[in-house]
């Protein structure tokens, strides 16, 4: 059976006091959560913060991004060691922001998939298309470009470690979410393809996650279709109360 997993997000946001405040907070309404593991993505200036705050609890710490490289001259970047030494468990890689903004491409991303698993470290691999991209009737072609970029190379057993999030961009940040049969036609979609990329049990047990606008309202329902094994939250992430109902919908 696949793990169900709901990700808190925070992209650039919250200072000290906020970010304990929230993780406190969510501490506490999560506390009796079972059969769904709980994570949050902080900015990197605030993870060993976090790490403390919600020490003891069921709450597991992720970062948003990370380098390939140990250690070394890469100005302005944070390594998988780095990570490892202040408590992370998951690293969010491939966001459509890094894709967008920073440039980074498939095969950027398929090296940072691998380096998070050398060090033992839960990747989240996320991919979807672009609202244009929809449009234009590609969105299996995107995924799957995204899909088979980001496995390259990468064993059987490696990828049974590896978790998949399909946010459609239009729907990251905008309020428009896909219906849960649209996200549901895409998750199964991106089943198959790893059945095709390795084999039926590998396919089943890996988590696929949907991202976009996923909140308070609508998680339940997106969560119940077959092949949504939980969400990668932005907005909804940053209030303990909204989060809290996130994670419970996925029980
Ligand atoms: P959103 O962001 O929930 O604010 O749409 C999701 C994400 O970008 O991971």
């Amino acid at each position: 059976m696949r793990k169900k997993i709901v990700a808190g997000n925070w992209k650039m946001n919250k200072n000290t006091a906020e970010a304990l405040e929230l993780a406190q907070g969510l501490k506490g309404l999560v506390a009796d959560v079972n059969g769904v593991e709980v994570v949050i993505c902080p900015p990197f200036t605030l993870l060993a913060e976090v790490k403390k705050a919600i020490a003891g609890s069921n709450i597991k710490l992720g970062a948003q991004n990370m380098h390939t490289e140990e250690k070394g001259a890469f100005t302005g970047e944070i390594s998988p060691l780095m990570l490892k030494d202040v408590g992370v468990e998951y690293v969010i890689l491939g966001h459509s922001e890094r894709r967008e903004y920073f440039k980074e491409t498939n095969e950027f991303i398929n090296k940072k998939v691998k380096t998070a698993i050398k060090f033992g470290m839960t990747p989240i691999l996320c991919v979807g298309e672009k609202l244009e991209e929809r449009e234009a009737g590609i969105t299996e072609k995107v995924v799957k470009d995204h899909v088979v970029g980001g496995f390259m190379d990468i064993s059987k057993e490696d990828a049974a470690k590896v978790v998949v999030a399909y946010e459609p961009v239009w729907a990251i940040g905008t309020g428009k979410t896909a219906s849960p049969e649209q996200a549901q036609e895409v998750h199964a979609f991106i089943r198959k393809l790893l059945e095709e990329l390795y084999d039926k049990e590998t396919a089943e047990n890996i988590t696929i996650q949907y991202g976009g606008s996923m909140n308070d309202a609508n998680a339940k329902e997106l969560m119940a279709k077959v092949d949504i094994d939980g969400g990668l939250i932005g907005g909804a992430s940053l209030i303990a109360d909204k989060f809290a109902v996130v994670v419970k919908s996925g029980i």
